[in-house]
């Protein structure tokens, strides 16, 4: 379902929503958590229902989708500390509760495969949040990336080495060349996945994405072939979707059926 939220407080407190139903389902269910700032106003919404006590995520498990190779858990930029910072501390969990791919171990093949068996001794992961970069990449799923892809080492784009630099005092020099992701076959074996993209930079790959031809040259057009996949996108971002008034209509029908969210598994 592609939704159009044109308030962004509104857009993330329909996601934490998702996110909550999926934990209330089940409350030791596993979530996908992806980096970058669109989901930081969603991790700052579970915060705050785990504050006021209304959200429970003690007994969930998460995993990352991804991190650079090279940086550890103390590097500021590298995407374990990311999500201590915005998602571990804030929603009181354990450190334990979340598994992020480790860019310093001495053999990163091995790392990927044993994060891959990771997850499927979790049983899957149950939703996956994801980001999307202005190439259209999900995780560090460049373009051209397979749709068969597994967690992997990869190579980054200059697209996303120099949209990345804001992160690294605006230096692409110091930004990875390499890093670690789940593949698009990884992120596809979620029972949902739940995209965000605010903002107008995102609109070309956001059209491309829902309304282009399914592609790797854009990997996030890999997600029309999933049954559970929701766009959540905010004005800007859906500004160049062809069929925004029938994205707007069909939430407001489906809403009128009383379906307003995913199917759990
Ligand atoms: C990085 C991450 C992606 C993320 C993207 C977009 O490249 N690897 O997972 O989706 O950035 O980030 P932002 O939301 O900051 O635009």
């Amino acid at each position: 379902m592609r939704i159009i939220i044109d308030d962004v407080a509104v857009l993330s407190r329909f996601a934490a929503d998702l996110i909550a139903e999926q934990v209330s389902y089940r409350p030791d269910c596993t979530i996908g958590l992806a980096t970058g700032s669109s989901p930081v106003p969603i991790y700052q919404e579970l915060a705050a229902r785990v504050a006021s006590g209304e959200l429970d995520l003690s007994r969930v498990r998460f995993f990352a989708l991804d991190e650079y190779a090279g940086l550890g858990a103390s590097h500021p930029m590298s995407y374990r500390y990311f999500l201590d910072e915005h998602v571990v501390g804030p929603c009181r969990l354990d450190p334990a509760q979340l598994r992020v791919l480790n860019g310093r171990a001495e053999d990163l093949d091995h790392e990927c495969r044993d994060y891959e068996a990771a997850i499927t001794a979790a049983g899957g992961i149950d939703l996956q949040i994801l980001g999307i970069g202005h190439n259209g990449h999900i995780g560090f799923n460049e373009p051209t990336s397979s749709f068969g892809s597994r967690t992997r080492v990869v190579a980054l784009t200059h697209q996303t080495v120099d949209a990345n630099a804001r992160f690294f005092d605006d230096d692409p020099e110091d930004v990875p060349l390499l890093a670690l992701s789940q593949g698009i076959g990884t992120i596809l074996e979620a029972g949902a996945l739940v995209l965000i993209a605010t903002g107008g930079g995102k609109a070309p790959a956001i059209r491309s994405a829902i309304e282009g031809e399914l592609t790797s040259s854009v990997p996030a057009s890999a997600l029309q072939l999933h049954p559970q996949a929701t766009f959540l996108v905010d004005e800007y971002a859906g500004a160049m979707l062809a069929r925004s008034d029938f994205y707007r209509r069909e939430r407001q029908v489906i809403a009128r059926y009383g379906r307003t969210s995913p199917r759990r598994r």
